[in-house]
C-alpha cells in the first residue's frame, strides 16, 4: 500500500507518520523503528514513489560524498519531495548526522527546513541515544496533539 493512514492513538489524535531514508548501514532505520508510530523507509521503492494522504516529518541523514560540490541529502528524498502533494503536507524536519563532518553536521535537515520553510523538529547523531527517542517521541507526541488542535479548530470554523 503507498498511503497508509496514520495510525490513530487511543485518544483520537492521528500519529503523524514519520518517512525516513536509511542506507545500508541502517543506523536512522534503528532509531525510526523505535518510535512507536507508523514510519516509512524511502529507500524502498513502492514509499519513495508513493503520496502523503496528511500531514508527515521527514527524517533524514546527510551524506557528503568527496566532491565538495555534491549534495548532502539522499536521492530517496529528492525523490519523495519532488510531489506537491508531499511538499505542502510536510510539517517538520528531523536530522540523524555525524559532528565529525563539521560545518557539514546535518546539512540535508537544515538545507530542506530552509527551503521548505518547515522547522528542524530534532536532531541526533548516529542511530541516537536511548534519550535521543525518548525526547523525539514526546516531541511527536506534541505535534501530533497541535495538529488534532488545529485540524478541530479548522472544522469548527
Ligand atoms: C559517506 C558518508 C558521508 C556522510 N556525510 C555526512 C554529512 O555531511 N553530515 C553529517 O552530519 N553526517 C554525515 N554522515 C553521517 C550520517 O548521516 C549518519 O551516520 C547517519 O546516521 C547515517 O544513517 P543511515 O545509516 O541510516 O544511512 C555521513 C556518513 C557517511 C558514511
Amino acid at each position: 500500500m503507498t498511503t497508509d493512514p496514520g495510525a490513530t492513538q487511543d485518544e483520537g489524535a492521528r500519529q503523524t507518520p514519520v518517512y525516513y531514508y536509511s542506507s545500508t548501514s541502517g543506523l536512522v532505520r534503528t532509531f525510526a523503528e523505535r518510535l512507536d508510530r507508523p514510519v516509512r523507509n524511502l529507500a524502498e521503492r513502492q514509499h519513495r514513489l508513493s503520496e502523503v494522504d496528511g500531514p508527515w516529518v521527514l527524517l533524514t541523514p546527510s551524506y557528503k560524498t568527496g566532491n565538495p560540490a555534491n549534495d548532502t541529502i539522499p536521492e530517496g528524498v529528492r525523490r519523495f519531495l519532488r510531489s506537491p502533494v508531499n511538499r505542502r503536507a510536510l510539517v517538520g524536519v528531523m536530522g540523524s548526522g555525524n559532528r565529525n563532518f563539521g560545518t557539514h553536521y546535518q546539512m540535508a535537515c537544515r538545507e530542506i527546513a530552509a527551503r521548505s520553510g518547515r522547522p528542524v523538529l530534532f536532531e541526533f547523531e548516529l542511530a541516537g541515544t536511548p534519550w535521543d527517542v525518548a525526547r523525539c517521541r514526546e516531541i511527536l507526541a506534541d505535534l501530533d496533539r497541535a495538529l488534532a488542535g488545529a485540524h478541530a479548530s479548522t472544522v469548527a470554523g
